[in-house]
């Protein structure tokens, strides 16, 4: 018998620096900007490698989805409040992880500083 694994997927739309938008696909559990930067969108530099204090991974996700991500911990939120465009719907795509909730969310990357 032959077992087949399954790997649960998310599919995100994404809108990078250019306004090009992208249906990407991406592994449950995975961060955003691994997903992002995977799907071979090279608009994010990820310049701390995830750690979160850069905010070069700063996106801006639709409000209809905003709320169904994880609360924001206190260090991104200390790292976004220094960000320019920062808006309602921002956060670090490093420090969200995907999950099922999360398919079809539209996200922007956010312009770089
Ligand atoms: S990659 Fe640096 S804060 Fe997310």
């Amino acid at each position: 018998m032959t077992m087949t694994l399954q790997i649960d997927k998310v599919r995100i739309h994404v809108t990078d620096l250019s306004g090009s938008d992208r249906e990407i696909e991406g592994e449950i559990g995975n961060s955003l900007m691994e997903i992002i930067r995977g799907s071979g969108i090279d608009d994010i530099p990820a310049f701390c490698g995830g750690s979160c204090s850069c905010a070069s991974c700063h996106v801006h996700i639709d409000p209809d989805f905003a709320s169904l991500l994880p609360a924001m911990a206190e260090d991104e939120f200390d790292v976004l409040e220094g960000a320019a465009h920062r808006i309602e719907g921002s956060r670090l795509s490093c420090q969200v992880q995907a999950s099922s909730e999360m398919n079809g969310m539209r996200v922007s990357i956010a312009p770089q500083e």
